[in-house]
């Protein structure tokens, strides 16, 4: 029999919003039916117009707010509701880290069927604006004007921003110089369509503790015309400019930066620190884009590691080695695994740099190099993991809970598969303690958690 559909496209509707979607939309219910809601908060009622009707759900768009939440607050930015850099900007800061914590329980109690753990208040920021150190924006020529900005969501539309409030003011600064030059030159922005125009990208990093500054402009093909021009516009406008780079992506590809970098200007990398310990940051090379909030991650993933500096620690998807080097503090010795070579590389260097030298880094596949470590007698007292979305490798799982450290410390950006492995983790004999959520990107839907399992 066909399931019941209680609710018609393009009719309106009164919803109670009960809850919020991953995405930071309202969800409400019409006979037990979920709607979703973009811009709708949770305790609101609203009026609806559905718009799309699916077997389980439907979702509605917001036509009048009948009853409004205490937590909702002016968005700052005046294009947030076009742009898809933000989901969350019209809920107070405290509502976020509220909505934050509920969506970790939320999935923890679904999808991880864990409910005896305490899942602690976000941790957040004292100014949750301007955090990034990274910006990465298209530049394109829509209508005949040059747009440098996020892409419209859902669409490769670029909205052209002059300010951008969750990112570094110099970034702001370069985009509005980047244009002027374009414009005085008539220099041709690329063109997806057919792969034709020049500029492709502009990527700008700011290093939070140092100021340095790098600009990366990324072009379809070998020559950037008018270079000295550029390079002489960035360097009478921006302080603390270290490094200007020409990175060329010939390629048809979603992927921003190419594989070939010239040096325009200054030296090839800026200067960071997390905490202590000092980084190199070159073009390609990954580090976290919020680099307070990241200091209050690693002090929390070396709070829950609890060592007394006895103790073998393995660091499984290290990156560039950050946490490691953290670990190593307190630790005997600590392994890092990464599959980027490049980021291997990095993790040495650091190590070096810092004068650490109780770390080792190994590159390959953590579910490869683990098993192999451990059956050669490396036998870790403490495992932290780190893995990408998609959650770990289930053989990684399995070969860490037969080595049978002490804690576990899991790192997580999606919170969907923290609960998967947190479950996978409980079945081979480990208990979840405590979760700790850190906003990692306030105003938008993400949250990064730091959880501690341990032998009951
Ligand atoms: C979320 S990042 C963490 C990086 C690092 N811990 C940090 O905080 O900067 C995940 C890392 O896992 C790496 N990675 C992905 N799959 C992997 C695998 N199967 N084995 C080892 N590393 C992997 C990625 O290249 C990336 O550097």
């Amino acid at each position: 029999m066909a399931k019941h559909i209680p609710v018609e496209l393009g009719k309106q509707y009164e919803i109670d919003i009960t809850g919020m979607g991953f995405q930071g939309e309202g969800v409400g219910r019409i006979e037990n039916f979920a709607v979703f809601v973009k811009g709708a908060l949770k305790g609101e009622k609203v009026k609806v117009d559905i718009e799309k009707v699916q077997k389980n759900f439907a979702f509605g768009k917001l036509i009048k707010i009948l009853n409004i939440s205490e937590q909702r607050t002016n968005p700052i930015c005046p294009i947030y509701e076009l742009c898809g850099g933000c989901q969350i900007q019209h809920l107070t800061y405290e509502g976020q880290l509220e909505f934050k914590r509920e969506r970790v329980e939320n999935v923890i109690n679904r999808i991880g069927k864990i409910t005896d753990v305490k899942i602690h208040r976000t941790l957040g920021m004292a100014n949750p604006y301007r955090y990034r150190n990274k910006v990465q924006l298209p530049v394109r020529r829509e209508n005949g004007e040059i747009k440098i900005g996020f892409f419209k969501q859902g669409t490769h539309d670029v909205i052209d921003i002059d300010e951008c409030f969750i990112q570094d003011e110099v970034a702001d600064k370069v985009v509005n110089l980047t244009k002027e030059w374009i414009d005085k030159y008539r220099i041709e922005p690329y063109d997806e369509k057919d792969g034709s125009g020049l500029i492709r990208h502009i990527m700008i990093r700011r290093a939070f503790v140092t100021g340095e500054v790098m600009i990366v402009i990324v072009t379809n093909e070998n020559e950037l015309p008018y270079k000295d021009e550029f390079i002489d516009l960035m360097l009478n406008n921006i302080d603390g400019l270290k490094s200007i780079v020409h990175n060329i992506n010939n390629k048809i590809t979603n992927v921003i930066l190419g594989e070939r970098n010239i040096l325009l200007w200054g030296q090839n990398y800026i200067t960071d620190y997390i905490g202590k310990f000092k980084f190199r940051i070159s073009p390609l090379s990954f580090f976290q884009v919020n680099p307070v909030q990241t200091n209050v991650l690693y002090n929390k993933a070396l709070e829950f590691a609890d060592l007394t500096g006895d103790e073998v620690v393995f660091d499984a998807y290290c990156g560039t080695g950050t946490i490691s080097l953290f670990l190593a503090q307190r630790a005997k010795k600590v392994y890092g695994v990464e599959i980027v070579e490049e980021a291997i590389k990095n993790a040495k260097e650091n190590a070096v740099e810092n004068e650490v030298k109780n770390v080792e880094f190994i590159v390959g596949e953590s579910e490869a190099i683990i098993p192999k470590l451990i059956e050669k007698g490396v036998i870790p007292d403490v495992v932290v993991v780190d893995p990408p979305r998609k959650g770990c490798d289930e053989k990684l799982l399995h070969s860490i809970a037969n080595a049978n450290p002490s804690r576990i410390v899991y790192v997580s950006c999606d919170p969907s598969t923290l609960a998967r492995d947190l479950n996978l983790l409980e079945r081979l004999g480990y208990k979840t303690i405590e979760i700790q959520p850190v906003d990692m990107f306030p105003q938008t839907a993400h949250v990064e958690c730091v959880t501690l399992m341990s032998k009951p």
